[in-house]
């Protein structure tokens, strides 16, 4: 039997973990200091529980307590608070029109070592928007490569916003968070061809690079930040500079369209 507890009143600090879901700063804090990430929607509620992330508790208006029925009598001992939704909105400060909010645990699903036994690996260096780490996983898990590695100080994957746009997929692409600096030489170790995606002079088409791929070659390809793009550092580690051709003074790509593009063009 689900633990419900009927809270009325906002201020109730069993509600600590859900408030101000829209305060990207304050919820990197909370989210850190706590180990906690939110899911939203029983759909992606129950890809989290499946990845194996354990709850916390949940927050629901009472109308969704018999959709998530079964994955609530999986979870006797996780308090499950029932609000009403204009609680819910004063909490967490928007409308939560998907009704279920669960607060999971954050785990180590995979670490930096599982996610180099891949064959094709993304990685990034420092994005800040989380609407486009989301979409990297997407592209990355859709286009069947193997998984993600994000740099130390990048956008984080399990944030709302990003699980969201990564319609799930970041429950099932392993990534991991690397340590500080550039990850040449892991890579390599790795057995990986390096390419660094970024508009250099001295850069080599992603066709070009595509067609010069020997069967079972196994490639990380590098992705910078929304702005000034890749840093020295991570340039100077790649093997090979790649570049997407530009036309009509368009000087760059999107970050999660050019990693579609490579994603696909490399295979
Ligand atoms: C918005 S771009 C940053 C552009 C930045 N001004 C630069 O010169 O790299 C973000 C990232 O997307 C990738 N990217 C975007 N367009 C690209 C293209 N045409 N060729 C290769 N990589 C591209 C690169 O990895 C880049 O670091």
């Amino acid at each position: 039997v689900p633990r419900l507890v009927e809270i009325s009143d906002p201020a109730d600090s069993r509600l600590a973990d859900y408030v101000g879901l829209r305060e990207a700063s304050l919820r990197r804090l909370l989210e850190t200091e706590r180990g906690i990430f939110i899911a939203e929607g029983a759909k992606v509620i129950r890809r989290a529980l499946a990845a194996g992330y354990p709850p916390r508790s949940l927050l629901l208006a009472r109308r969704w307590l018999a959709e998530l029925d079964e994955v609530l009598a999986r979870y006797p001992d996780v308090p499950v608070y029932v609000v009403e939704e204009s609680l819910a909105e004063q909490v967490t400060g928007f409308h939560v029109h998907r009704g279920a909010l669960a607060s999971l645990h954050r785990v180590e699903r995979h670490t930096v070592a599982d996610v180099l036994n891949g064959r094709r690996v993304v990685v990034l260096e420092d994005l800040v928007d989380h609407t486009n780490v989301g979409a990297v996983i997407r592209n990355a898990a859709g286009l069947g490569w193997d998984g993600l590695l994000v740099s130390a100080h990048c956008a984080d994957p399990l944030y709302r916003r990003s699980i969201k746009v990564s319609m799930g997929a970041v429950f099932s692409l392993p990534w991991a968070r690397l340590p500080g600096g550039e990850p040449g030489g892991l890579l390599r170790a790795a057995g990986f061809t390096v390419a660094a995606l970024a508009l250099r002079p001295d850069a080599v088409t992603l066709a070009g690079f595509a067609a010069s791929l020997e069967p079972g070659q196994k490639v990380a390809l590098l992705l910078g930040t929304e702005g000034a793009g890749l840093s020295p550092a991570w340039l100077a580690a790649a093997d090979v500079v790649v570049q997407i051709p530009m036309h009509a003074g368009i000087d760059s790509l999107n970050v999660a369209a050019a990693s579609a593009s490579a994603c696909y063009a490399v295979g």
